[in-house]
């Protein structure tokens, strides 16, 4: 019997670094899968053809988010799980309050903290119905702190994550749901392109980590399918950073 046979989990952002290893190690576990991104569905996952359903959509719509979330109850009977992993990082438009075209700032806010309103709001009402479950959002140990070179829209969005989650853990504690954080540090994925082919960079922020090596996409993976699983009974309303220890050097 595998870890999550019989399960059926959401996964946001499944198109992109770490949201794909997620679904990816899920669905080896024996577990079943929504996935959803605005990307089309990518070629890794045919292995597992039978075992999930890809919707390509954009989580700001919420017509389509509960479209989706009807489909996959009725496909697999139930839903345990909600992955919210898709974000946005625009390195290029995002920046200081001062400066930022107010246009960006909302559809950041929609993307990287509304999307997460939809979600929930369509799933706990599966997750009652399945008699529990458990959700795992991304954030980013960013949001932890100010930042010199701002991305405001992205760390004030992450760190309204942090909040709704905790408000969430407590509403449904009760109903055998918990609600948990990720704070992912540096981890090449395609959010981070800027740095692709760029040896010395990626180097540098390599041995700025306590641990040497930035991130992978499966360190990710490993912390979510934890906090997912019964191994995390009694863990709910708290943030699990996996950032090799970057958060803790000043
Ligand atoms: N990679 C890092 O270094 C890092 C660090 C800290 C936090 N994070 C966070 O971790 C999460 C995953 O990041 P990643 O590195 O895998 O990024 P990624 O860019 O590889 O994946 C994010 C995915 O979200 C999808 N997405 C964006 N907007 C969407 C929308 N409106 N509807 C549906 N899908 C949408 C994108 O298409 C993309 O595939 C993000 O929330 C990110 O903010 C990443």
């Amino acid at each position: 019997m595998k870890e999550f046979s019989g399960r059926v989990a959401f996964i946001t952002g499944a198109g992109g670094g770490m949201g794909l290893a997620i679904a990816r190690s899920f669905l080896k576990q024996g577990g079943k899968a929504l996935l959803m991104d605005l990307k089309p569905e990518p070629a890794e996952l045919e292995l597992f053809r039978d075992d999930f359903f890809f919707v390509q959509g954009d989580l700001t719509d919420e017509s389509c988010v509960a479209h989706a979330l009807g489909s996959i109850v009725e496909k697999f009977g139930r839903l345990d799980y909600l992955v919210n992993v898709a974000g946005v990082l625009w390195f290029d438009r995002d920046k200081s309050v001062l400066d930022i075209d107010l246009d960006v700032w909302d559809q950041v806010m929609d993307i990287n903290l509304k999307s997460m309103v939809h979600t929930i709001r369509h799933a706990v009402p599966a997750m009652r119905k399945s008699g529990g479950g458990a959700m795992v959002h991304f954030s980013t140990v960013q949001c932890l702190r100010g930042d010199p070179a701002p991305q405001d829209a992205y760390g004030a969005s992450k760190a309204g994550v942090v909040t709704l989650s905790k408000s969430v853990a407590i509403q449904l504690a009760g109903e055998g749901i918990r609600s948990n954080v990720i704070f992912p540090g540096v981890a090449m994925t395609p959010l981070q392109a800027r740095w692709d082919g760029k040896k010395e960079i990626q180097e540098a922020v390599a041995n700025h980590v306590p641990i040497g090596r930035m991130g992978t996409a499966e360190d990710m993976a490993n912390a979510c399918l934890f906090l997912l699983s019964d191994k995390a009974s009694y863990i709910t309303g708290t943030e699990l950073t996996v950032d090799g220890g970057l958060s803790a050097r000043l």
